[in-house]
């Protein structure tokens, strides 16, 4: 079963408008137009028309960082998977570690954020990982089944395949410290096993599982080489034009 490479830049909230129109730009010309690899970026959601329009006719995708899962109607502040679309978006990051830990996000609101993301035919990418408290007590496997079993709860096996999982460890977010492959690569196979229990090992063979955490041009072959890896989340090096492209070009 080949898995086509998903490599996606999460600019958290770090890009202004110019700054994240000529990153957009950069990429599109670099990635070119039959690239191997699936690629995305997720804006800001303010900016996402305005990438959109930088990405019109590019092989570059265009991702949300977050959506709410209702349909138009009385939400000051939110924005739903309609309004993702209308803005050309075709993927949407869920349950990130930072909205999990900042903003108290749940596993059952994300599995209500995974189901409005299907129904508006948006590609979800769930994010899982523990923090380096669960690891050094031994409960890394404890915490991502508990959370991929309660994000997930409720999604049809017919639709699982296409949904993303992002391998995010906590402690390798930001801070320069990546899981060695050996280490991502046994979590990635725990969750493909778990998902195969989930749903079917068929469908488990389908589903991509991205690995984030400090990704780089110089870890990102290593970490992509390994068989249950299918793709990176990329924060810090997703920001300038010349390492993401590098961490494309490994994939
Ligand atoms: P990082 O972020 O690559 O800067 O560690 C990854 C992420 O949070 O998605």
């Amino acid at each position: 079963m080949s898995r086509r490479t998903i490599i996606a830049g999460n600019w958290k909230m770090n890009t202004r408008a110019a700054d994240g129109a000529s990153l957009a730009q950069g990429i599109a010309d670099a990635v070119g137009e039959n690239p191997t690899v699936e690629v995305v970026v997720c804006p800001p959601s303010v900016y996402l028309s305005r990438v959109a329009d930088v990405l019109a006719g590019s092989a570059v995708g265009l991702g949300a960082q977050n959506l709410y899962p209702a349909d138009d109607g009385a939400y000051t502040g939110e924005v739903n998977a309609a309004m993702l679309c209308d803005s050309g978006c075709r993927y949407v990051i869920l349950g990130h570690s930072e909205r999990r830990a900042i903003l108290g996000e749940t596993d059952a609101q994300i599995s209500e954020k995974l189901a409005a993301a299907l129904a508006g035919n948006l590609v979800p990418i769930v994010c899982v990982g523990e923090t380096l408290d669960d690891r050094e007590g031994g409960k890394t496997e404890a915490v991502v089944e508990e959370q991929l079993r309660g994000s997930l709860d409720g999604l049809d096996e017919a639709r699982a395949s296409g949904v993303v999982i992002a391998y995010e460890p906590v402690w390798a977010i930001g801070t320069g410290k990546t899981a060695s492959p050996e280490q991502a690569e046994e979590v990635h196979a725990f969750i493909r096993k778990l998902l195969g229990e989930l749903f079917t090992d068929e469908v488990a063979q389908q589903m991509r599982i991205q690995y984030g955490g400090s990704v780089k041009p110089g870890n990102a072959k290593e970490l992509l080489g390994q068989p249950n890896i299918d793709g990176a989340l990329v924060g810090g090096a997703s920001l300038k034009v010349d390492d993401f492209v590098a961490i494309i070009n490994a994939g």
